[in-house]
């Protein structure tokens, strides 16, 4: 088990699933570990499981709803206050959303929470990480973005949802912004890698009002020989943000814990700076009201 000791980490989504899983075998190799939630309660019963799981007591909550651009700023400002350092940043926290939603900023809900949240959340704490190198980004995808697509026409799903698109081009989105930062990082000591975590027995999808979370653990049941725990799913996550076997190692997608191919899409050069671009745009604060 490598020793983390004097290493800082963030992991989002922390209060359940593969996010509490990461937080928790990190703080067991002896990392200071900062868990970013967005219910106190929950929040505060997964920090108390780990604490008595890990044996460490260096684990602190932080309470930010990732759907909120402002949420995201004042947990970077928040962050940024009371910590000098940050060697690890897991982005976790994402879901799938059977109906179309928006966010407090107007972003269909699956594009705000699984992409635009890991931009921003990154790149408000890139100086900080450069600051602490050697340093890892880590951004969990999935599997379903080689059903993905970035549809620029309609990034916002406003003209047709799908929850299966919209939540394929998030996870699409990922992997391109993991290259693409790992391109933008080079020979700066911080690495950016993605991974496909498994199938996982978690709370993914139950999220879903009425028979399609119902539906999330229908499939859990009768799929269950598919379907691997919480603990094997936060595996390659671990493995990405303290094993010495991938230190330098950026750029890469992984799925348990060795590096393949991801689509043809995600290795599109001008389609990443196309989403970097935008997801720029879209998450620059906004203009101050003209007097
Ligand atoms: N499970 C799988 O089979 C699977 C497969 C491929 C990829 N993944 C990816 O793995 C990651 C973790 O998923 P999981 O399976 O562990 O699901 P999960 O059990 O539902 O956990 C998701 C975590 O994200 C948090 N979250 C969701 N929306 C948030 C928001 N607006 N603000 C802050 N936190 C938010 C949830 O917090 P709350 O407790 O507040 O809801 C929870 O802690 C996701 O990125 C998912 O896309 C999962």
């Amino acid at each position: 088990m490598p020793d983390m000791t004097g290493k800082t980490c963030i992991v989002t989504g922390a209060s359940l699933g593969i996010g509490k899983e990461t937080a928790a075998a990190l703080a067991g190799m002896g990392a200071r570990v900062v868990m970013v939630c967005r219910d106190p309660a929950r929040g505060e019963a997964a920090r108390a499981d780990i604490v008595g799981q890990s044996g460490s007591s260096d684990v602190e909550l932080m309470i930010a709803d990732l759907s909120s651009l402002d949420e995201i700023r004042g947990l970077a400002a928040a962050y940024r206050q009371k910590h000098q350092q940050l060697h690890v940043l897991v982005n976790n926290a994402g879901a799938y959303n059977a109906n179309r939603t928006t966010t407090r900023d107007g972003f269909e809900t699956t594009f705000g929470v699984n992409h635009l949240a890991y931009f921003l959340l990154t790149g408000l704490l890139l100086d900080v990480l450069k600051a602490s190198a050697p340093a890892r980004i880590i951004n969990v995808s999935s599997m379903a973005h080689l059903r993905g697509h970035m549809n620029f026409d309609d990034l916002q799903s406003a003209k047709k949802y799908s929850g299966m698109k919209a939540y394929g081009q998030s996870k699409l989105a990922n992997v391109l912004f993991t290259y693409e930062l790992a391109r933008r990082l080079e020979g700066t000591g911080v690495t950016a890698n993605a991974l496909h975590p498994g199938v996982v027995r978690t709370g993914f999808g139950k999220n879903n009002p009425g028979w399609w979370g119902a539906l999330f653990g229908v499939f859990q049941v009768v799929g269950r020989p598919f379907y691997i725990s919480p603990a094997q799913g936060a595996a390659t996550s671990i493995y990405l943000a303290s094993s010495p076997e991938v230190e330098g190692v950026t750029g890469k997608y992984f799925v348990k814990c060795r590096a393949v191919d991801s689509n043809t899409e995600s290795r599109d050069a001008a389609v990443a700076r196309r989403l970097w671009q935008v997801s720029e745009e879209m998450t620059k604060p906004a203009m101050a009201p003209a007097r």
